[in-house]
């Protein structure tokens, strides 16, 4: 056990997320979750995570996203939180184009119903050079499905369901090799019981209460996924937790030993 001592000013609370090296990732793909909770675990409030979201988080949030070759998101939190595209400020797109990326990431949803808008913001206004995508699978409505390739690039992930493994191989193949997740709870959960997420950035906003909804909602059975800390910074109350998978020993093995 160690006492964390409040260190340096951090004068740009970005630069250390900029800085982790995502090029070498365990699998297809470097997955990043990006979440806000309570110290409850409550990943909302009246279905919307706004009440969460501190001062400090709400200005790191939209900044989180210059890591990011694509934003992937369920359809549940587009619909609820009403997405839009991608903004970054003129100064962030052009250190991404400097280092080869295209000025903002574009935005993929994730759904098997394809019950969404065609008139939606993060439709309608997804710049030429990201148009959002959509990952659905086969069992997905062909006639929905046409309806959406016409205000999106639709891929196919998987048969009844989105696999989460086949839908990073499709994001890479397209060469996006960071992801950015920003949840909701039941698509990160899924992520996770695969063994998916490489890094995970949760902040913790001082506040209990809100929906009976954690962070991660991971399926029945799945394995406990570990991580390893690796950064701490903290503002205002709220605490800035960086985590990275931790490499080698399964929670299987873990358990075998005991
Ligand atoms: N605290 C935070 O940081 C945070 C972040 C994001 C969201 N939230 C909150 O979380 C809530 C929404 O989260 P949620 O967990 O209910 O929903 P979600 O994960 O955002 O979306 C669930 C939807 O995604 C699609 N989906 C997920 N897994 C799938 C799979 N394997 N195959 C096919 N489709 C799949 C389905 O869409 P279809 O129904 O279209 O098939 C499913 O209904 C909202 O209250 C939001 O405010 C909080």
């Amino acid at each position: 056990m160690n006492l964390l001592e409040v260190g340096a000013d951090v004068p740009d609370p970005l630069v250390p997320y900029l800085e982790v090296d995502r090029s070498s990732p365990r699998h297809e793909c470097w997955v990043a979750g990006h979440m806000v909770t309570a110290l409850d675990g409550t990943a909302a409030v009246g279905g919307r995570v706004g009440a969460l979201s501190s001062r400090p988080d709400q200005a790191l949030f939209p900044r989180m996203r210059q890591i990011a070759d694509v934003v992937l998101v369920g359809a549940e939190t587009v619909r609820r939180e009403g997405y839009g595209p991608v903004r970054l400020s003129d100064e962030a797109q052009a250190q991404r184009r400097r280092s080869g990326k295209p000025a903002t990431p574009p935005v993929a949803v994730v759904s098997r119903s394809l019950n969404l808008d065609g008139a939606a913001s993060v439709f309608a206004d997804a710049p030429e050079h990201a148009p959002t995508v959509v990952v659905t699978c086969a069992a997905a409505d062909l006639g929905r499905r046409a309806e959406v390739e016409e205000f999106a690039t639709v891929i196919e992930a998987g048969e009844d369901r989105v696999d989460p493994i086949a839908a990073m191989r499709a994001l890479s193949g397209r060469g996006l090799g960071v992801v950015l997740c920003e949840g909701g709870p039941t698509w990160l959960g899924e992520l996770v019981a695969a063994d998916r997420l490489d890094e995970l950035l949760l902040s913790i906003s001082p506040v209990m209460g809100g929906d009976p909804l954690p962070v991660s909602v991971t399926p029945a059975g799945a394995d406990m996924a570990r991580f390893d800390l690796k950064g701490v910074m903290a503002e205002s109350g709220t605490l800035f937790l960086r985590y990275e998978a931790a490499v080698g020993r399964s929670a299987t093995d873990e358990r075998l030993d005991r």
